[in-house]
């Protein structure tokens, strides 16, 4: 049985309240044609209480960006999971490119990270686990090996019952931003190796985890990616922020 489509918005450091409004609008007017889709905006961290008096069924889940690993204390910036779930999030992004390449999120870092999501006893979040290599990485043919290590880090210490908790997105960081996405065959090479991976490690039941691809995915190369065996869906950047192409995107992975 595949897993069920998803897709999730990251709107990055963008966006505001007007486009929140204009998003929920659009998503609220389309919601018949999203039944089989569940979809989830990851706004940042100070639009999800706007989001939050905008959603309104349960196909629309919040989710944040990044989280601190710490239950409470002396974290100035920084965003506990129960004032994330407070703010209305249920998701949670892991590891993203970004916050590896530029704030410091070693893995390390994203393991504990990982272990906080499972550890979290007030409510079931889901951690989206991203991954992905660096272009010189892909250029000396490292990709499997780097996608495996991030893998292995990540998930170390996460039994084979809290799989369910578990999504992960795929983005090269070479097309991330870039206008250059990977082309169906190359994202279906990592995807199918994450999928057997994943079986591997946890079992049967890791084939009902969803395997997002991200990194320039738009409305019209959407379809032809989602069409791949192991491609359940995306982790949408800019084109999150247009409302008209991430309804569109979203539509194409049902
Ligand atoms: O997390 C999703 C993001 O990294 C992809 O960005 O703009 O290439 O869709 P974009």
């Amino acid at each position: 049985m595949q897993p069920s489509p998803l897709v999730i918005a990251n709107w990055k450091m963008n966006g505001n309240r007007q486009l929140v409004q204009q998003l929920a609008k659009v998503l609220r007017e389309s919601q018949a044609d999203l039944t089989e889709v569940a979809v989830v905006v990851c706004p940042p961290a100070v639009l999800l209480p706007a989001w939050q008096q905008e959603v309104f069924y349960d196909a629309i889940h919040l989710g944040a960006q990044d989280l601190n690993e710490h239950a409470s204390g002396a974290h100035t910036g920084e965003h506990s999971l129960a004032l994330l779930h407070e703010a209305g999030a249920d998701y949670a992004l892991i590891g993203h490119s970004e916050r590896r390449q530029f704030y410091g999120d070693s893995g390390q870092r994203v393991q504990a990270k990982v272990d906080a999501v499972l550890s979290y006893q007030e409510h079931l979040f889901k951690l989206v686990l991203c991954v992905g290599e660096h272009e010189q990485e892909r250029d000396a043919g490292r990709t499997i090996e780097v996608v495996q290590q991030q893998l292995e880090e990540a998930l170390q210490n996460v039994s084979a019952a809290q799989i369910a908790q578990v999504v992960v997105a795929y983005e090269p960081v070479w097309a991330i931003g870039t206008g250059k996405t990977a082309t169906p065959a190359q994202a279906q090479e990592v995807h199918a190796f994450i999928r057997q991976w994943l079986v591997q490690r946890f079992g049967a039941a890791a084939q009902q985890i969803p395997l997002l691809y991200g990194g320039s995915v738009k409305a019209d190369n959407a379809a032809t990616l989602f069409a791949e065996a192991d491609i359940d869906g995306g982790l949408i950047g800019g084109a999150s922020l247009e409302a008209q192409a991430f309804l569109e995107i979203c539509r194409a992975a049902q």
